[in-house]
């Protein structure tokens, strides 16, 4: 932190090689080391500069996934970084406490950077979350978990050969960077915070003795409430906050079920997405004497609805063939621009067979309906990114504000790499 308050990170994306597998070396990339990346943390209301070099043998970007910020610092395929070469983006973070990441954005190259290693996490705190009685000591019991799929060679490099319609579908889950991961857990209350890093699957997350546990957050920040489950489905680029009570002598077993929202996807098609998978993710180990922790709360946090009798445009996007409304990505091309500090209503529909996604930068956007029907508790909050089943029509409100940008557009895309490295991608300045 300088003389003026801000706060300084330095990342370095780099090569590098990594036991992903125990015993095994790997070829992976990474940021400051040689698979994934620090965990960066800032609180609202801060500063924050980034010194971000590129030692990689080709261009990238890095993006601030999740993040309110300027355009010209969102860090998308227009913020190229080449080999050799540094960006510096900056600016005020001014948002609720979440979970956010970084990674990598390179127009057509996206799939293959993070798969290679390139992502981290990017934690922000506010007075809300220091004083939600979550479990909040990071590592302790709060306990960041970046969960992605992998495929490697016999004699262990990454196998990038073989992409299905829904992108790379690995065999192998690495957490955190690591297969096979456990953690020994002192502490009876935990908090994880979970992205799925992984390029094109859905992830259907549960414990192996289906205990329940609380989801407290979901991409942009904390739930109104706890809301008690004993499954959570994430899709590639969401994350989810999920409080869990460690029962003394039992492991607690984070698993990925098959996933049962298969609503659209032609029975023959399922396996082929890797629906039909299932994987152990975390084994959470309780030591011999477990720490108390304070009870869950009962709230813990106002998430202010947006109005859509407020909205001021609605738009219509169709996710079909690699393509949004018909079109594909043209960096050149600009699909339309919101007025800033507005309200708009968009309706996302997936008229496609496969399974889909939608992400949005720059805003944090609230579920208004889904196919008609209010969204679950567990999509009330903040959200950035939103799976989009075969089929179905989401409404989101939401709204673009303080930053203007006649030059620099932001990105909406399907958050499956491979579909956004195909041309699933729009973008849009605001004005
Ligand atoms: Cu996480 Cu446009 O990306
Ligand atoms: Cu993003
Ligand atoms: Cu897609």
């Amino acid at each position: 932190v300088d003389a003026a308050g801000t706060r300084h990170f330095a990342l370095s994306a780099g090569t590098g090689s990594s036991e992903l597998i125990a015993g095994k070396r790997t070829a992976t990339w990474g940021y400051n080391g040689s698979v994934l990346g620090p965990t960066i943390r800032a609180r609202r209301g801060e500063a924050v500069a980034f010194t971000v070099d590129n030692a990689l043998p080709e261009p990238t970007t890095v993006h601030w996934h999740g993040m309110h910020l300027p355009s010209r610092f969102d860090g998308g395929p227009h913020q190229t970084i080449e080999p050799g070469g540094t960006w510096a983006p900056a600016w005020t973070v001014n948002q609720p406490g979440a979970t956010l990441w970084y990674h990598p954005h390179p127009h057509g190259s996206t799939e293959k950077h993070v798969y290679r290693g390139l992502a981290g996490l990017f934690l922000i705190d506010d007075d809300v979350t220091d004083s939600a009685g979550l479990p909040n000591t990071y590592g302790v019991d709060d306990i960041p978990l970046i969960i992605q799929d992998r495929r490697l060679t016999a004699d262990g490099a990454l196998d990038e050969s073989d992409a299905t319609d829904v992108g790379l579908l690995g065999d192998t889950i690495v957490t955190n960077g690591i297969a096979g991961a456990y953690l020994p857990v002192a502490h009876d209350r935990v908090r994880l915070r979970v992205l799925n890093g992984s390029s094109g699957r859905l992830y259907n997350l549960g414990f192996a003795d289906d205990r329940e546990f609380h989801l407290v957050a979901s991409d942009g920040g904390l739930l109104p409430e706890p809301v008690p489950a004993k499954r959570i489905q994430l899709s590639p680029g969401e994350r989810v906050e999920l409080v869990i009570t460690m029962r003394a002598g039992v492991d607690a077993l984070l698993r990925s079920f098959p996933i049962t929202d298969r609503a659209g996807i032609a029975p023959a098609d399922a396996a082929s997405f890797g629906f039909d998978d299932a994987f152990d993710i975390l084994d959470l180990r309780p030591v011999a004497a477990l720490t108390a922790g304070a009870a869950l709360p009962a709230a813990l946090a106002t998430v202010a609805r947006l109005d859509p009798a407020d909205a001021v445009a609605e738009r219509d996007f169709e996710m079909q063939w690699f393509m949004i409304n018909g079109t594909r990505m043209d960096m050149n091309r600009i699909d339309f621009s919101p007025t800033v500090d507005t309200t708009e209503i968009w309706t996302v529909r997936n008229v496609d067979n496969w399974p889909h996604n939608f992400h949005v930068h720059d805003a944090q956007f609230q579920i208004l309906d889904i196919d008609g029907t209010p969204p679950p508790a567990a999509l009330a909050g903040w959200k950035d990114t939103v799976y989009t089943p075969p089929g179905s029509r989401i409404r989101l409100a939401l709204r673009f504000t303080d930053y203007t940008d006649p030059t620099f557009p932001y990105m909406y895309h399907c958050h499956l790499a491979m579909h956004e490295d195909q041309g699933m991608m729009g973008q849009f300045l605001v004005l």
